[in-house]
């Protein structure tokens, strides 16, 4: 992976990359018990944009990062990620049928393994970030495994699923929706540049600042994109069910600002990405490039 290859071939770089990481630190399917880790690794292997993974490596190139770190960190938010979206879909949540192109894991296995895929990853991803040895000054690497409990926890990813499932029905203000939204689905963005940045290097509050302003702007755009794309594609093309928001009375972007709104609001946010990335110059250009990809996506 090089600062010279085109977007599309750095990308697939990495995605290739994570998807041998992730084999090489979930559990094998032959290891006791051997249903689980099956079932963990459908949850994981073989889908999935892997959007996070790319923020983690692109911040982590900004900051010179070494490959390995960056790695684990980008497996641990990935893990994180797919639990969060095995519980999302089931029948106590979402109840989604559809994920990532195949069966939701409480229906390729059933509930309580899919209960128990999100709760073993959610281990795993911890024990990928604070294995091996490596090249990180440990309290540097502490604090990323801190960053990525809060971003995972009650304030963090958890706290905007419980806002979100609180809210069905309810006709949230344009504050709260921004704050659901950037707890749920931006947390784990932001959590996925920090990342990145630490596996570098000790961040000055400078640098901090300006990608919390990149993070928080691609992390709002990244959800307002997932509803606009819930209330306009279909489903053979996002991989799941799409229309569920509407049908389940869900507050979006969508429903209160509209659709053509809320894409001119994803592409305001694209601008405030990039903006927020002056102080970094050209060396920023793959979290330009992942926030052009996040709010230009068609899945
Ligand atoms: C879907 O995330 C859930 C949200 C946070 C909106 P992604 O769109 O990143 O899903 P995958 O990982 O590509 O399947
Ligand atoms: C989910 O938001 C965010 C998560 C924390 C998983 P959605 O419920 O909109 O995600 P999709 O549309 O099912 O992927
Ligand atoms: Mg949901
Ligand atoms: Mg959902
Ligand atoms: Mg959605």
């Amino acid at each position: 992976m090089t600062a010279s290859q085109d977007f599309s071939v750095w990308t697939k770089c990495v995605q290739a990359r994570m998807e041998d990481a992730l084999k090489e630190y979930l559990p094998a399917t032959a290891e006791v018990p051997q249903r689980l880790h099956e079932a963990m690794r459908y949850a994981v292997l073989d889908g999935g944009k892997r959007v996070r993974p790319l923020l983690v490596f692109a911040a982590g190139d900004l900051f010179g990062a070494g490959e390995a770190m960056l790695s684990r960190a980008a497996a641990a938010v990935e893990m994180i990620h797919a639990y969060s979206l095995v519980h999302d879909d089931m029948p106590c949540m979402d109840d989604d049928e559809l994920r990532r192109g195949k069966p939701t894991v409480h229906v390729q296995y059933d509930e309580a393994t899919a209960l128990l895929v999100g709760d073993a990853l959610q281990s795993q991803a911890f024990l990928a970030l604070s294995e091996g040895e490596l090249d990180v000054d440990p309290a540097r690497r502490l604090a990323m495994v801190r960053e990525l409990a809060r971003a995972s926890g009650s304030v963090g990813m958890c706290g905007g699923q419980a806002i979100d499932l609180a809210s069905v029905g309810h006709k949230l203000t344009l504050e709260q929706l921004e704050q659901m939204h950037l707890m749920k689905t931006g947390a784990l963005l932001r959590v996925s540049v920090l990342l990145g940045a630490l596996a570098g290097k000790e961040l000055s509050v400078a640098e901090v600042a300006s990608l919390n302003a990149y993070s928080k702007a691609v992390g709002l755009a990244f959800q307002v994109v997932d509803d606009v794309l819930d209330a306009t594609e279909d489903s053979a093309t996002l991989g799941k069910t799409a229309g569920k928001d509407a049908a389940d009375n869900k507050p979006t972007y969508v429903s209160i600002l509209g659709l053509e709104e809320s894409k001119a609001l994803a592409e305001q946010l694209r601008r405030d990405a990039h903006e927020a990335l002056t102080p970094f110059g050209d060396k920023a250009r793959r979290l330009r490039e992942i926030a052009d990809l996040i709010v230009q996506r068609k899945a």
